[in-house]
């Protein structure tokens, strides 16, 4: 198994460019089931989770040419197209539900086994069914009591539905039903997030006319058919959110290149809270943690436009060392302090009280060996080996390859010490 070797290293500084957002390709792939010509995407980022959806694509009957050395894909689901997803590429990614609702809109069926939880929580998809039946989809209640959704459609008709949770994937499912359904949906309490959006313009340039996508009530008026187009994904802020903390905990001065502004401002108010300089330019976001002490600061996870919550971990390691005393409360899933367990092998001292941590704060800390439990922790304990004595070999690191393209490369170049190991 590959690790990291991480070492104290000195402050980030240079310029780094972000890569297309693994939370939008994924669901704007599994869109392209919905019609038949070729769709090229483009600006995807090179991850492990990409070359799972397009096995799963593949797998389904569609033709995909991948040539992420030049960060596109190009799909075309023409001809049959197979109702199930093979379970042993399900149980890598949960996103695989994301073809739940295009494989119905197709075949009039979608059989998907579901995987179990997994570290950060349940993961529980009544909400995409809740709003499937609604729209006239039949689920077969025996099999999804085993755990596997077999659903069928012969028409989707358009409806009022109201999401008891903002949920992204089950708000991405929903708008890519509705695309097709007769008539109009009102989708209420839907998810907000920049991904929505992307994956509504998608859907807009082959013809869907969805409205209100980045706000709670979004608008599907549904079409015949949809045509193949070419898309650019939007950059990662969660990516982009990482470098910018790591820039500000290590008293760096990084230059964020290929970045929306407006995706982080969560993040940027809660960066400088705690005394960093963030200043936007043309050219892209430069933050600094070299003019000012890091100090604390609270915070608390919502749905967009709150605080994200895969934020949560890379920000809790900079609240590890900076100043102060601080307090995170985790509100969108229900077991994502997993990372306060490898914080505290560094010497962080983190308490956990529920879903919310106590962070003493001002930690010199120490290199150990821990282990990414989830993609965005496995970020976060290597910002920590940046500042901590000695070295921090970082294990599982297969879940950072899932949603950080070239995190090695992109840290080495702003000076960071970290090496890839292969056991
Ligand atoms: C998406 O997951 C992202 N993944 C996650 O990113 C992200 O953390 C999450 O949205 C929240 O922003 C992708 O986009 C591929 P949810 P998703 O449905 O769609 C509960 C990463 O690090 N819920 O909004 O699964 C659920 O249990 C990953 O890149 C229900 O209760 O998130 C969770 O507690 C991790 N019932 C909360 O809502 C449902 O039917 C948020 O889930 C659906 C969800």
């Amino acid at each position: 198994m590959a690790k990291f070797l991480v070492q104290k290293s000195e402050p980030l500084t240079g310029e780094v460019t972000i890569s297309g957002a693994k939370n939008a390709v994924l669901p704007i792939m599994a869109a392209t089931l919905l019609t038949e010509e070729k769709c090229e995407i483009k600006d995807v980022p090179a991850l492990r989770d990409v070359d799972v959806m397009c096995q799963l694509l593949e797998s389904l009957g569609a033709s995909v040419d991948k040539r992420l050395d030049e960060n596109v894909v190009e799909i075309k689901a023409e001809g049959d197209i197979a109702f199930e997803a093979p379970f042993d590429l399900v149980k890598m990614m949960r996103a695989s539900i994301l073809v739940l609702g295009a494989l119905l809109l197709r075949t009039g069926r979608a059989v998907i086994h579901l995987p179990g939880g997994c570290a950060i929580g349940k993961r529980p998809v009544e909400l995409h069914l809740k709003g499937l039946k609604a729209l006239g989809v039949n689920v077969d209640e025996e099999q999804l009591k085993r755990g596997i959704i077999d659903a069928r459609a012969d028409s989707l008709r358009g409806t009022t539905i109201y999401l008891d949770f903002p949920s992204v994937g089950a708000t991405e499912v929903i708008i890519m039903a509705a695309a097709l359904a007769d008539g109009t949906t009102i989708l209420e309490n839907a998810a907000q997030e920049p991904e929505i959006v992307d994956l509504a313009n998608f859907l807009n340039k082959m013809g869907a006319r969805i409205k209100g996508a980045g706000t709670d009530t979004i608008k599907v008026d549904g079409v015949t058919s949809l045509k193949g187009v070419s898309h650019n994904v939007i950059p990662d802020r969660i990516e982009a959110g990482t470098f910018m903390v790591g820039a500000a905990m290590t008293r760096g001065n990084v230059l964020i290149k290929n970045v929306v502004p407006d995706h982080l401002k969560a993040v940027i108010a809660k960066l400088k809270e705690c005394g960093a300089s963030v200043e936007m330019g043309e050219d892209g976001i430069r933050v600094r943690g070299d003019e000012a002490e890091i100090t604390s600061t609270d915070i608390k996870t919502l749905p967009y436009p709150g605080f994200p919550t895969d934020m949560q971990s890379p920000f809790m390691a900079l609240l590890t060392v900076a100043k102060g005393p601080s307090v995170v409360i985790e509100t969108v899933f229900e077991n994502r302090f997993m990372h306060v367990g490898e914080f505290n092998r560094m010497g962080a001292n983190i308490k956990v009280n529920g879903n919310c941590s106590i962070i003493p704060g001002g930690k010199s800390l120490k290199g150990a060996q821990v282990v990414a439990t989830d993609l965005r922790a496995g970020a976060a304990v290597v910002l920590t080996g940046l500042v901590a004595e000695g070295t921090t070999e970082v294990s599982q690191i297969y879940h950072v390859d899932r949603g950080y393209e070239k995190f090695v490369e992109k840290l080495r170049a702003l000076g960071a010490n970290i090496m890839r190991v292969e056991e």
